[in-house]
């Protein structure tokens, strides 16, 4: 890689360690990510632990976890783990990298839990499935902050279902009420659930074919997570038309697009005759999040 990396003979303390690798990493959030892989090695959070001597093998770690972000990695893959929500998920190349908007779409579908949960006098968890579940972000942190649920995540993915299955383990008793299966959108769940499911929720693929990506992305992150199609909306309109069977009476619907598709979506679950169909904006205001009841 042409630069001078640490020796595993060196005694250095991870103060210098952090200035060393901030200087190799370069660019704007150098300090920042040089700080989080020195906290990934040592397993320090106090300032006064910085005096330390890194030992050998933490040097040959940090030694790799340079190369790999020097190389271009995402640095949620190099560190192996990102936070989304209350959650520390593992991540690899296997899955999308949780996104901030989708933080957001969860929030948003917290709130809908809650009021559902007050609507009705309820004698049964609320039934959320999550389908397209990567990391397990989204299902598996409802799982985390709603008590009375039961949460299917799926995924066509066996990669992504392995992290998903990983990260439910991290989850604890809330881990009880997850259910993870591998299929293509509604195939991967029991048919017994047919008009059952409270909420159906997805960040579905909902990218075009012909859109470009940062290089970053392109290059490391699967493309059957980013990519739906020529259009760009063809995983969005599927699971629109195919979500009204799996619904209950009262169910929603809520998914994330960009912003760009918001106006042709809500088209097309009027037109569909969901009820109740609205946008939700992310943290810019701009429309991120599709909502919308189950037609009658
Ligand atoms: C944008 S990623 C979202 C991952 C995760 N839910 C999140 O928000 O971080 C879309 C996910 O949909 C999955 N996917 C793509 N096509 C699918 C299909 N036909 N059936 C089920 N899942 C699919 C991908 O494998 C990927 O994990």
């Amino acid at each position: 890689m042409g630069k001078e990396l640490f020796s595993q003979d060196a005694l250095v303390s991870w103060e210098e360690l952090l200035l060393e690798t901030g200087r190799i990493l370069e660019g704007d959030n150098a300090e920042l990510e040089a700080k989080w892989m020195i906290e990934e090695v040592s397993g320090i959070t106090q300032l006064c632990d910085y005096k330390e001597q890194a030992k050998p093998i933490q040097l040959k770690r940090l030694n790799r976890l340079i190369e790999r972000r020097v190389a271009g990695e995402p640095l949620q893959y190099v560190l192996g783990r990102w936070q989304f929500r209350e959650l520390d998920l593992f991540v690899d190349d296997r899955v999308l990298i949780p996104r901030p908007e989708t933080e957001i779409l969860v929030g948003y579908a917290l709130e809908e839990c809650k009021s559902k949960k007050s609507d009705l006098n309820r004698t049964r968890p609320l039934n959320v499935a999550d389908l397209g579940c990567g990391s397990g972000a989204i299902g598996l942190s409802i799982a985390r902050e709603v008590q009375e649920v039961s949460v299917w995540c799926t995924d066509a993915s066996q990669g992504a279902i392995a992290v998903t299955r990983a990260n439910l383990a991290g989850l604890g008793m809330a881990g009880q009420k997850v259910s993870i299966s591998q299929g293509s959108w509604f195939e991967a769940l029991p048919e017994e659930m047919l008009g059952k499911f409270d909420i159906v929720i997805s960040n579905p693929p909902y990218i075009s074919d012909s859109e470009e990506l940062p290089l970053e992305v392109s290059e490391w992150e699967p493309s059957s997570s980013l990519r739906s199609g020529p259009l760009g909306t063809e995983d969005l309109s599927f699971l629109l038309n195919n979500s009204i069977e799996w619904l209950s009476a009262e169910g929603l619907l809520i998914l994330e697009l960009a912003p760009m598709q918001a106006d042709v979506m809500v088209e097309e679950a009027k037109n569909l005759k969901y009820r109740e169909v609205k946008l939700r904006h992310d943290l810019t205001g701009r429309n991120r999040v599709l909502m919308a009841k189950k037609p009658l």
